[in-house]
Parts: structure tokens; C-alpha cells; sequence
């Protein structure tokens, strides 16, 4: 697929082709999107090298059980959604 002109987004690294299902405290957590963080799920500076990727910042107001998304290609991110059955 080729588009002209179009803004390309670059694709993210596949940490594991499934989520990382924690169970959470209360506080902040930045979501690695690009894939390329050592400490996975979480974001550790590594998308600086790997790219136009940002970390997805959410503050959970209460301790619960949290499906990271892995593959970093779900469609609502930071959460799993079920993409990486889709993944070749
Ligand atoms: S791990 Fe990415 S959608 Fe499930």
C-alpha cells in the first residue's frame, strides 16, 4: 500500500505478541508504545532511539488488574484489545 504523500507512521517493535496482564497499584505508569523498552510493559526512554513514538501516560486511581498491550499494535492503547491474534 502505498499512499502519495502520506504520513507514514512507523511501526512499532512486538515486545510479545500477547498482553502483560499485571495487577497494578494505585499511581502513574508510561506505557511503552514503541516496543523497544528492556522494562516492558512500562516505557524506560528506549522509543528516543527507536523513533517517533511516545510513551502513553495513565494514572490508575485505584489497584486493579491491567492488560498491557504487548504488541503494541492495539487499536486502544496502553490496553490489550485483542490485535495480536491478528499478527502474522
Ligand atoms: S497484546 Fe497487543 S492487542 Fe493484545
Amino acid at each position: 500500500m502505498s499512499g502519495g504523500g502520506e504520513h507514514v507512521e512507523p511501526d512499532p517493535k512486538i515486545a510479545q505478541a500477547k498482553p502483560y496482564v499485571v495487577d497494578e497499584p494505585v499511581g502513574k505508569r508510561a506505557w511503552c508504545s514503541c516496543g523497544e523498552s528492556k522494562s516492558q510493559p512500562y516505557c524506560d526512554g528506549s522509543h528516543k532511539l527507536a523513533g517517533l513514538f511516545r510513551p502513553i501516560k495513565v494514572e490508575l486511581p485505584e489497584a486493579k488488574r491491567v492488560s498491557w498491550c504487548g504488541c503494541k499494535h492495539t487499536q486502544t492503547p496502553p490496553y490489550c484489545d485483542g490485535t495480536h491474534k491478528t499478527l502474522g
